[in-house]
């Protein structure tokens, strides 16, 4: 399959041709992956079967792991869900458009092969510019897992998208790099108390200010059921070499970084470090992953680990910020694309 690139842009956003294509490739079953202003999507027509099975394929996703379906319009919701809890109402009218996903009980006209065979269906509003004029362009839900292989990190821009699924898909929309780089916060609203399935740029706390009790559940397998999110059991964000994370005081981090990159040749360490602190390691490739000043940590995440990746390394080092504001989402994606390898000073 030949996969075809067209570019979204925010001053002229798309050409009219180009999206009718969109629509078609979606209407008959096809995928075409866009920007959303968390990671790029690999979206599909939610209301189709046969789009979740060209999703998973695609990916090598299990199929046993649901899909986020993105809509445009709030009033589309109670087409795909059969009750729209209170807090829901609340929580849409605080944060959709935006990078919070709600999950429901499902209405039947969900097929179960897009909810992973569950009776819930995980709802989102996208803000980004160009995914809201895709959206509403389109007369179906949009399902849309992250665009990636399983397992690797989320793309933040077109040129992640292809590296994993060309050739593989029908389309990939450019808009360029995303703003925020992690996915959506997810909450369940079908528990008595709200539950964060995974936590995001929506926080906990920017939650509770809304509606109160929230429990974060932080994907640890129950004995009886299992992971909420079906897809916290899947290993994620992982590069291909071995990965471990320091955290602590930050001058401690980059002492202990340094004595464990000085145990590699040089060409095989690399060093996921900071604007701040990229020139404190004389040996190993040391890639930045943003600014802590500027709080852009988030935001260039995975493009980081994507690089590390590149440069053929066997072992990624990467400094922790558990100690910086807000850090619980970028610090559970980082401790995830390790396998929970973290050495805490
Ligand atoms: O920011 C995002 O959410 C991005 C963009 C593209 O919107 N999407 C995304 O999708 O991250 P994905 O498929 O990579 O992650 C969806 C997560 C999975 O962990 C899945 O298990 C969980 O949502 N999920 C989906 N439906 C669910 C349901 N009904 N119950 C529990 N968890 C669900
Ligand atoms: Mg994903």
């Amino acid at each position: 399959m030949k996969t075809r690139s067209i570019v979204w842009d925010e001053k002229y956003g798309f050409c009219k041709d180009e999206l009718q294509e969109a629509k078609r490739i979606m209407e008959r079953g096809g995928l075409v992956a866009f920007p959303t202003e968390t990671v790029y999507g690999l979206g599909g027509n939610g209301l189709r079967s046969e789009a979740a099975d060209k999703i998973y394929a695609a990916k090598g996703r299990p199929s046993d792991n649901p899909l986020i379906l993105h809509i445009a319009d709030k009033e589309k919701l109670p087409l795909y869900v059969s009750e729209i809890p209170e807090h829901a109402n609340k929580l849409s009218e605080a944060f959709w458009p935006g990078p919070l996903t709600m999950i429901f009980h499902k209405n039947e006209c969900i097929p179960y092969t897009i909810t992973g065979g569950l009776d819930t269906v995980a709802i989102r509003m996208p803000s980004h510019p160009g995914a809201v004029t895709l959206l509403k362009f389109m007369d179906f839900p949009v399902a849309a897992p992250s665009a990636n292989i399983s397992g690797k990190p989320s793309p933040t821009e077109a040129s992640h998208v292809k590296e994993d699924l060309d050739g593989m898909i029908d389309m990939i929309i450019d808009g360029g790099e995303v703003g925020i780089g992690i996915e959506s916060t997810i909450v369940d609203l079908t528990e008595e108390i709200p539950v964060i399935l995974r936590p995001g740029s929506v926080t906990k706390e920017m939650l509770q200010a809304v509606i109160g009790d929230i429990i974060f559940d932080n994907g640890i397998i129950r004995q009886d059921s299992g992971p909420k999110a079906p897809g916290l059991k899947y290993r994620h964000y992982a590069p291909n070499a071995k990965m471990t994370v320091i955290d602590g005081e930050r001058k401690r981090v980059v002492a202990k970084i340094n004595e464990l990159a000085s145990g590699f040749s040089a060409l095989k360490v690399g060093i996921l470090a900071t604007e701040e602190t990229k020139n404190s390691y004389p040996k190993g490739h040391v890639v930045s992953i943003g600014s802590r000043k500027e709080g852009t940590l988030t935001k260039g995440l995975y493009r980081a680990i994507r690089e590390a990746d590149r440069l053929g390394v066997e072992q990624i080092y990467s400094e922790g910020f558990s100690k910086e504001p807000n850090s619980e989402a970028l610090m559970n994606r980082l401790v995830k694309a390790a396998g929970h390898s973290i050495i805490t000073l």
